[in-house]
């Protein structure tokens, strides 16, 4: 289904007149740059299983094997640009702030190509590919080797390197958390992009800030469960509507 042309000219303007908006993201805004999403069609979750791969105890168990496969997706994200959704959401941000309003970007993606595209206020619910941490001393820190020159990676204590990333069944940074639903709870429009919206507690955050007030713009090719909830609904990519919106 496309967009309809009233929905996404009434987003536009609903965003010019806003001083408080929150831009929810996930796999799907980095899609158009190359970058694999992890459910539907083409996800990674269909070919390689998140229990073997993104759990503490996947790594406990085949520290080496998990991080061939994070070497490899660090691989296809080096070569990654940032595109016209993570540029469009840069540019809406710097439009916002300029204007003495808020604008806080929160993402599930760990690629950091929100950041690259000049994104500033980012929260990162799920992590950072680029860090690593050790599993010993806890030292944290960044690595942009690409490929890795050993896997596992050793910290200088001896410890286990581990990719700075959260996985299933681990809780979430509590500092971004915080300010994510700080900033949700006041916007006064929450905008949804490229994300299924199946991954709990950051899909909270779209019906946290509508049960707050805010409306709420969904903005994916696909339906997703938060259709229901939307002021508009706009079925398409992320990088023609946000370019489409600026
Ligand atoms: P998903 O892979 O679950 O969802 C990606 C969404 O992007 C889908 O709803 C697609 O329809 C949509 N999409 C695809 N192409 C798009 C485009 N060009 N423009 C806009 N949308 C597009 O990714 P997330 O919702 O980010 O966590 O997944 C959430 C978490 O689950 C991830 O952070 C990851 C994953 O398992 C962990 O690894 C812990």
């Amino acid at each position: 289904m496309a967009q309809s042309l009233p929905d996404l000219a009434g987003l536009r303007e609903a965003l010019r007149a806003a001083t408080s908006v929150v831009a929810l993201t996930g796999a799907g805004i980095s899609a158009e740059s190359g970058v694999p999403t992890f459910r539907g069609a083409g996800g990674l979750w269909r070919n390689y299983s998140a229990q073997q791969l993104a759990t503490p105890e996947a790594f406990a168990r085949d520290p080496r094997l998990v991080w061939e496969w994070y070497d490899w997706r660090r691989s296809v994200i080096h070569r990654a640009q940032p595109n016209a959704g993570h540029r469009a959401l840069a540019e809406l941000e710097r439009r916002i702030v300029a204007a003495r309003g808020r604008f806080t970007l929160v993402t599930q993606n760990v690629d950091g190509l929100h950041q690259r595209a000049g994104s500033r206020n980012v929260l990162k619910l799920h992590g950072d590919i680029w860090v690593v941490r050790c599993s010993d001393c806890g030292l944290a820190e960044c690595n942009e080797e690409v490929p890795l020159k050993q896997l596992p990676p050793h910290c200088s204590c001896g410890g286990i390197l581990r990719p700075g990333v959260v996985w299933f069944g681990e809780g979430l940074p509590a500092k971004a958390w915080e300010r994510a639903s700080e900033a949700s709870v006041r916007a006064q429009i929450v905008m949804v992009v490229g994300t299924s919206a199946a991954v709990y507690p950051a899909a909270g955050l779209a019906e946290l800030g509508r049960g707050a007030g805010a409306k709420l713009a969904i903005i994916n090719p696909e339906p997703t469960p938060l259709d229901v909830l939307a002021d508009w609904v706009l079925n398409a990519k992320a990088g023609e509507i946000l370019s489409g919106i600026l």
